[in-house]
């Protein structure tokens, strides 16, 4: 690769060996893809995990001197005082979360705890050149913003924020955004949750860039949040296209840069049915109800409240968001709503984490996400999918029909 005399002293340990150390993994990384040159950025959101990896990496950096040149925001670990305060949280689990704390915040980060920063704090404009990890804020930023980032690792995003520079390969370049498949969806897309199913059809999707016809001509902030995080847990997608919605897609021509698709893939109500029974292989009695994977917008918290006002809960609810939209639900008087049905709208914490994985292990539960089903398959808990509404319905009544 090329490296500017800057880049090549970083490389060189000139500002010492956390940076050295993060330009080395960049310098490999663009040499593994042919990059040419590394590009500056503006902007990086690194996505956390709160697990032992993770933070000895980000220890490693910072005891070698690191500083984050671009400030990046956070995933959500889990908020500790919180967890200690209703459960019981081991001394091993609360002090990684103290260790990740403290690493990211030493390192520049901004504590945001939230895998949307694409909604708030941390948006892009059309182009910037940005290192974005997290499965569903990569599809955002590009697709929706228009701003370039591939899909970066936490580690990775983490080496971006240091050297405030990405090698330049994949979705930064022109001719690797415009689309190769093209998707015409012919299931009915009557809600939100119409495109969490949708994107879990990643698999029939296939590999590369998809452009999507056939859809609502104004999906919803959190329609296109759900299926870009659908999409990127089913499959790998750092970009799709929706004709006359996304910016790069005003015409179909132009999503396929004039060229005919290599491939057409058509999405029906068998195949958005084939997901929600994947996921929902039975009905009955549930233990509890957990939303917001990704976490929730203050949109999908009214639908919740709406739902439940002046009712009380049959099964413990957790309702995940960040910490700007916990404050907007108190000043709009959803969070009395949820306190006085018995649920509990969480801040800063992702559903993948310790209190989760012990507290709710052998349980079943009801998610409105398929990706909070799908990670979870692992950590021997069982969830049922359904639209958000009738999560809702369920937690009231302890099943779900
Ligand atoms: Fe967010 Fe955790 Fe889901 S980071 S998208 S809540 S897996």
């Amino acid at each position: 690769m090329n490296l500017t005399p800057y880049e090549q002293d970083m490389l060189d340990g000139k500002y010492g060996s956390g940076t050295a150390l993060a330009m080395r993994i960049q310098v490999a990384i663009g040499e593994s893809f042919d990059a040419a040159r590394m590009v500056e950025i503006t902007r990086a959101h690194v996505a956390l995990s709160n697990q032992e990896a993770d933070t000895w990496f980000a220890e490693k950096l910072l005891k070698g001197g690191a500083y984050c040149q671009i400030p990046p925001t956070v995933n959500p670990g889990f908020n500790l005082k919180y967890f200690q305060e209703i459960s019981e949280v081991s001394e091993e689990d609360a002090r990684m979360m103290e260790r990740t704390h403290n690493t990211y915040k030493a390192l520049g980060a901004v504590m945001t705890y939230d895998c949307t920063p694409y909604l708030g704090s941390n948006v892009p404009r059309q182009g910037e050149i940005i290192a974005f990890s997290e499965s569903s804020a990569t599809p955002f930023v590009n697709s929706v913003w228009g701003a370039r980032s591939n899909r970066e690792a936490s580690q990775s995003a983490l080496c971006a924020a240091i050297t405030g520079r990405v090698p330049e390969y994949g979705v930064l370049l022109d001719e690797n955004r415009i689309a190769d498949t093209l998707v015409e969806v012919e299931a009915d897309m009557k809600d939100e949750f119409s495109y969490q199913l949708l994107g879990f059809t990643g698999k029939k999707i296939g590999a590369g860039v998809p452009v999507f016809v056939g859809l609502p001509p104004k999906p919803s902030q959190e329609a296109l949040m759900n299926l870009g995080a659908q999409l990127n847990t089913a499959g790998a997608f750092a970009i799709y296209h929706i004709v006359g919605v996304t910016p790069e897609a005003p015409t179909l021509d132009a999503a396929l840069g004039g060229k005919k698709p290599q491939r057409t893939v058509t999405i029906t109500n068998d195949d958005l049915q084939e997901v929600l029974q994947h996921f929902t292989p039975r009905t009955g009695p549930i233990d509890f109800a957990l939303f917001g994977c990704p976490l929730l917008t203050i949109n999908q918290i009214r639908t919740i409240a709406e739902v439940i006002k002046g009712k009380k809960l049959k099964v413990p609810m957790y309702i995940l968001s960040n910490s700007l939209t916990k404050e907007l639900a108190k000043r709009m008087g959803y969070y009395e709503t949820i306190r006085e049905a018995g649920g509990h709208l969480v801040e800063d914490t992702c559903m993948d984490q310790p209190p989760f994985w012990y507290g709710m292990r052998g349980k079943v539960g009801v998610t409105e996400s398929p990706k909070c089903a799908y990670y979870s398959e692992r950590r021997e808990l069982t969830y049922i999918v359904r639209d958000l509404a009738t999560c809702v319905e369920a937690a009231i009544k302890g099943e779900v029909k």
